[in-house]
């Protein structure tokens, strides 16, 4: 992991959870508050409905809260569409853009995806951008050219002086319990590593890459401690405070 980025360890709930699940958060909290402070940055993305709880309840812990989605624009006729100013307001910090979730069952393109970002940053919050190959991409020897592809366009250019938050998150990895090899990550991190550099000059080397993908407890230190992963996107271990905390402890 470098040292100069500050490890983020960010949890996705995806459509899960209601107001029950806030003690998951409180016991999360605990956890945090009392052994050793934790090293990593702490974010839960939770569905929009509990961002402002979240980000209510956390903040005396220290764990911020991020949306899952925006919508490109700032406001108009989009039913049930959210902005980024509309999650900043509920007290997001962050917000997921481009998941290979939202991808998928909304069509979302790297161009779209682009657009959420910026309009993310405009309204003073910090996108994870998402990327990652399909397991038939992988099988054609295809992965690293997809993932630059979706890097180069879903990125926008104003990255390179605004913070924003890559995730690298094999589609094939995501809710299967199958994880790349710790060479495969390595290899693709650096890969993400160089370009950013290559585009965006100091700021890309500090950008934060996080791996996501089947993080569990059981794998997490050594995922983590692979060069350029610098945290992780969790998806259904977030959801359970003890294994989000053997994850942060992780780090
Ligand atoms: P998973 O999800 O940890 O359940 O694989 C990761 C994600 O989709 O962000």
């Amino acid at each position: 992991m470098t040292t100069t980025i500050t490890p983020v360890i960010a949890g996705n709930w995806k459509m899960n959870g209601s107001r029950a699940s806030l003690s998951e958060l409180q016991e999360l909290a605990a956890l945090l508050t009392t052994g050793d402070a934790p090293r990593a940055m702490v974010i839960i993305c939770p569905p929009a409905t509990m961002l402002h709880a979240v980000a209510s309840q956390g903040s005396t812990s220290g764990i911020l809260a991020g949306g899952q989605d925006c919508h490109a624009q700032a406001a108009g006729a989009h039913t049930g569409d959210l902005s980024a100013g509309m999650l900043a307001d509920a007290g997001a910090q962050y917000v997921i853009v481009g998941h290979s979730e939202r991808r998928a069952d909304h069509g979302e393109t790297d161009p779209a995806i682009r657009a959420k970002a910026e309009a993310a940053m405009g309204a003073g919050l910090k996108p994870i951008i998402c990327i990652g190959e399909t397991e038939s991409q992988r099988d054609s020897g295809h992965a690293e050219a997809v993932v630059a592809g979706q890097l180069a366009a879903s990125v926008p250019d104003a990255a390179g002086q605004h913070d924003v938050i890559i995730a690298y998150e094999p589609v094939w990895a995501i809710g299967t319990g199958r994880t790349p090899t710790n060479d495969e990550i390595a290899r693709m991190h650096d890969r993400i590593r160089a370009l950013l550099v290559e585009r965006f000059g100091d700021k890309g080397a500090t950008t934060p890459i996080l791996y996501g993908g089947s993080i569990k407890p059981q794998n997490a230190r050594e995922i983590l401690a692979i060069e350029n992963v610098n945290g992780g996107l969790v998806g259904g271990a977030s959801l359970l405070a003890k294994d989000f905390y053997t994850i942060i402890s992780a780090v």
